[in-house]
């Protein structure tokens, strides 16, 4: 493990002004997303829309790295492989290696992620394939009597041994443990859970010996859930988000980057903007958006060739906005 390395990728992945676009969709992700748009998913579809986003001009100016898919990273645009199309662009290319999320047995709606097995050889695939930074994503559910410490103790378990064998191919590891936004449960419950959630994630990175400045966070926001009634304002949403992370979250952690959890683009973009506005926060709190970065994007596109340009430029509106956001500085 080289630490200067993975300090030094970690920076860049939140330097000054630049978030993550998370476009690393699995094979069913994409469908659900192009089921909007009438679109059949296969590699070359998938391609032909990633490939708007990637090639955007200017998008570096708001992108320090690109999550991407396992079919993605095996692909070529303008006769170069992806990792080093957006390598020249000034872009780090990342990977989701984890194999997604399954019913966690005898624990009645609470989720597993897999994906270890086999996970050093893929680590060492994906580095070769150009690949600086990873990602896996644990889903924690809120409702009645869930989540469970069994299942938040073996997502931690899982996230830090991912984590440790990413940091052993000098691959900065994205932790990702969502608490997920669509139940109708008040923010204070969410609060409750990211930080019971976050504070085993925590233990157990340690525990495993991971580097704590070689990583990036990727939590979600602590927010009321979708269906509750009493929805909290940006402000409340900020409020709570830091209050909770200054709490449980360790200061060498290198960066904070903010998933959007189904949130509209103008609520995840005006939430991270909020959070910006606080100040106390060791970390630099940016984001690696999926839904929020392409939604509108993708419905301008909708799948025809004609409508790239126009594609592209809401999706770079849409970026400078959340750069503009994550760029905000506390009112004193
Ligand atoms: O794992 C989730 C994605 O990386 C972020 O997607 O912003 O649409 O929640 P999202």
């Amino acid at each position: 493990m080289n630490a200067t390395v993975l300090k030094s990728t970690a920076q860049a992945m939140v330097a000054s002004g630049k978030g993550i676009l998370a476009a690393d969709e699995s094979s069913g992700t994409i469908q659900k997303r192009f089921d909007k748009i009438g679109l059949k998913s296969n590699p070359d579809t998938n391609l032909a829309y990633r490939k708007i986003l990637f090639t955007a001009p200017d998008a570096q100016n708001y992108l320090s790295g690109v999550i991407l898919f396992d079919e993605t990273i095996k692909q070529s645009i303008n006769g170069i492989s992806v990792a080093e199309y957006l390598s020249k662009k000034g872009i780090l290319s990342g990977i989701k290696v984890d194999k997604g999320a399954v019913d966690l047995p005898d624990f009645p709606g609470e989720k597993i992620t897999e994906g270890l097995d086999g996970l050093k050889e893929r680590l060492k695939e994906y580095a070769q394939l150009g690949a600086k930074f990873a990602k896996w994503r644990a889903v924690i559910t809120i409702g009645q009597n869930i989540p469970t410490d069994a299942c938040i103790d073996s997502n931690a378990e899982a996230m830090a041994k991912y984590a440790s064998a990413c940091q052993e191919q000098d691959i900065v590891p994205i932790v990702e443990p969502e608490v997920l936004m669509d139940a109708d449960n008040t923010i204070e419950i969410c609060k409750e859970v990211t930080t019971k959630t976050l504070k085993a994630f925590f233990a157990k990175l340690v525990e495993h010996k991971v580097l704590l400045e070689g990583i990036i966070l990727k939590p979600n926001m602590v927010i009321s859930g979708k269906k509750c009634e009493a929805q909290a304002s940006s402000k409340e949403v900020a409020r709570q988000t830091v209050g909770t992370f200054l709490e449980v979250v360790p200061k060498e952690v290198c960066g904070i980057v903010f998933l959007s959890g189904g949130q509209t683009p103008d609520q995840a973009t005006e939430n991270l903007a909020q959070i910006n506005m606080i100040s106390g926060a060791p970390w630099q709190l940016s984001y690696s958006f999926g839904r929020a970065l392409q939604d509108e994007a993708l419905n301008v596109w909708a799948g025809k060739d004609e409508n790239i340009e126009a594609a592209q430029k809401t999706f770079l509106e849409r970026v400078k906005k959340v750069s503009d956001a994550r760029s905000q500085h506390p009112a004193f």
